[in-house]
């Protein structure tokens, strides 16, 4: 059995709630675009290539269900499209939302030029537009299991060949509960582990939403693989003294955004990861498909980063832990973990350098970066 994030037959999706996890496995069911936008606000889903999947869905299943009025092509397309931009606001900051919205609007315009009318095109567009959704779904997974392959490849060609196994660390979630399965960077990370070069995976706790702890930690334990969960703080104690003796060889992180010159948006902490890895000669890879690639923007300044609510520093819920240790998931209790008064900023997302990036890992290959020290990303995403 494998983690599932997203359950979804033509005409119903059911969505893992993640604020529950690793606790309570409940599915919450997405039948409408409010729905999609609510769990994907509140980030009962989350994750870029999730994101963009549970919103296509969402609203084919809307559109599938016949919930709404349009009477001919043009007034469906109109409905979609409203839709669509609906949806977009409901996070900024991952761009696969964004590429999978320009796929949808231009999939159910192609229906719209074969002169079909009134209730026959009506269909016709809603069918494209499911179809299409479909296509979005079962892609991500191709694309995460080229992409576990393509960098498990790259990294075993780095450096002195070694028949050891290696160690990495990990920022954020960015597996099967943040895609369709299988995952970018622990697509990665599940490739070298299947290869048996995998010694050890690292996960880092991801303040202050906690996806590495609550998410990846779970993960990883669930697919057995060797791992050690630590705070952010520790990343640069962990590579001063374990970086030998772990063959901590590289650091694998997954994207929201990667534009143009190849400077990338990720979890809030990336960029520090980035740093002290270029610092500790460890590689730092960027593990993401082409759905989270931008080349309409050119320089990571331009990245629109999501700031988040107060409450996720101050304040933190979990189910209460019990006298003999079980943990007891009817009782959930929010408790203050800071002054309720002091000034607090919260950036989900922080943009990397390109410099600090050694390679982009698509599902279309591993790009590096050329002798001017610049990547080219049209050789995988015209
Ligand atoms: O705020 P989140 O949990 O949506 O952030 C997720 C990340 O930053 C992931 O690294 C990124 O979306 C890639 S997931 C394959």
């Amino acid at each position: 059995m494998s983690l599932e994030a997203i359950r979804y037959k033509r005409g119903k999706l059911e969505v893992l709630d993640q604020l529950r996890l690793p606790h309570e496995h409940h599915y919450d069911e997405v039948s409408t675009s409010e729905a999609a936008f609510d769990c994907i606000r509140s980030m009962r889903v989350r994750g870029a290539p999730a994101i963009a999947i549970v919103a296509s869905l969402a609203l084919g299943v809307e559109l599938w269900n016949a919930r709404f009025y349009a009477k001919n092509g043009p007034e469906t397309i109109a409905f979609i499209d409203g839709r669509l931009d609906y949806l977009y606001e409901s996070r900024p900051t991952a761009v696969d939302l964004a590429n999978a919205i320009a796929v949808l609007k231009e999939a159910v315009r192609e229906v719209d030029d074969t002169g079909m009318e009134g209730a026959v095109a009506r269909s016709a567009v809603i069918l494209k537009f499911v179809e299409t959704a479909e296509v979005i779904l079962k892609r991500d997974l191709q694309n995460n299991l080229a992409i576990g392959s393509n960098g498990a490849d790259w990294l075993l060609k780095q450096g002195e060949p070694t028949d050891s196994s290696l160690s990495v660390l990990t920022h954020c979630n960015t597996g099967s509960l943040a895609t369709s399965g299988h995952g970018t960077a622990l697509g990665i990370i599940r490739s070298l582990h299947a290869r048996n070069v995998l010694k050890h995976a690292y996960c880092t706790e991801t303040r202050p939403y906690n996806q590495g702890s609550r998410l990846t930690s779970f993960e990883l334990v669930f697919e057995k693989i060797p791992a050690t969960l630590v705070t952010d703080s520790m990343a640069a104690a962990l590579f001063h003294l374990k970086k030998d003796a772990m063959n901590i060889r590289a650091v694998i992180v997954g994207a929201d955004r990667v534009v143009r010159n190849g400077d990338t948006a990720n979890k809030i902490g990336t960029y520090q990861l980035a740093v002290l890895a270029r610092h500790h000669g460890i590689k730092f890879i960027v593990a993401a498909p082409t759905t989270s690639i931008d080349l309409d923007t050119v320089t990571g300044s331009d990245i629109k980063i999501e700031e988040r609510k107060r409450e996720e520093l101050t304040q933190i819920s979990g189910p209460v832990v019990k006298a003999d240790g079980t943990v007891d998931v009817k009782q959930t209790v929010r408790v203050a973990t800071a002054d309720q008064h002091i000034d607090v900023w919260n950036p989900a997302f922080d943009v990397t350098p390109h410099g600090l990036i050694d390679v982009i890992v698509t599902e279309k290959g591993a790009v590096e970066k050329n002798v001017d020290g610049e990547f080219d990303l049209t050789t995988v995403k015209a």
